[in-house]
């Protein structure tokens, strides 16, 4: 391998930080109909542990869509390639992300969910990138600013492996 995998939010960090978004969900969301979409795959780890954090009734479902390809900064440039099960109509929707980059996923994500005419629609996200941003994005929830690096581990992956890391780290080239 020509890469080394480095440490940059260990388990115990994770784990606290994502407890306080949970709490501040839980205040955010008591006596609503909430409703949380996780985007497959890479918010698997964080939806669970952060879900279990949260003692409200909610409902979960999933989305997948395609990552985008070449350079365009156009909207629309996501496909659906699964999409919620889930009546989300007059509901209150919680979006739950791995990680916001330049934005683009979630634009057309949100653009996508808002047909759908749910009450409210707003994104929790375990990490941000704002330095990366080509349009405008603001998650509700947001659990890490960090830097542009790459980064591994906790649902996020490099050629598939390293989501199951307990931690978040980031690819350093040798
Ligand atoms: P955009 O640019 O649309 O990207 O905000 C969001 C999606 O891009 C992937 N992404 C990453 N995946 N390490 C990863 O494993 C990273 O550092 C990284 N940055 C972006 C991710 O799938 C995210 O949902
Ligand atoms: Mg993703």
């Amino acid at each position: 391998m020509d890469y080394t995998i480095e440490k940059m939010i260990s388990e115990g960090d994770l784990q606290a930080r994502i407890r306080e978004v949970a709490k501040e969900i839980e205040k955010d969301y008591e006596g609503k109909d909430l409703i949380c979409v996780g985007l497959l795959k890479g918010s698997i780890m964080f939806m669970a542990d952060l879900l279990k954090n949260v003692e409200l009734d909610l409902a979960m479902d999933f989305m997948k869509v395609s990552s985008y390809h070449g350079g365009t900064d156009s909207t629309g440039v996501v496909k659906i390639l699964k999409d919620v099960d889930e009546d989300l109509t007059g509901k209150d929707v919680l979006i739950i992300e791995d990680i916001i980059d330049t934005g683009l996923t979630l634009e057309s994500v949100k653009k996508f969910l808002m047909s759908k005419q749910p009450k409210s629609l707003k994104v929790c996200s375990l990490l941000d990138k704002p330095s990366r941003r080509k349009v405008e994005m603001v998650g509700e929830y947001i659990g890490f600013e960090i830097p542009d690096e790459f980064v591994v581990g906790y649902g996020l992956d490099y050629d598939e492996l390293y989501r199951n890391l307990p931690y978040i780290g980031k690819v350093v080239r040798k």
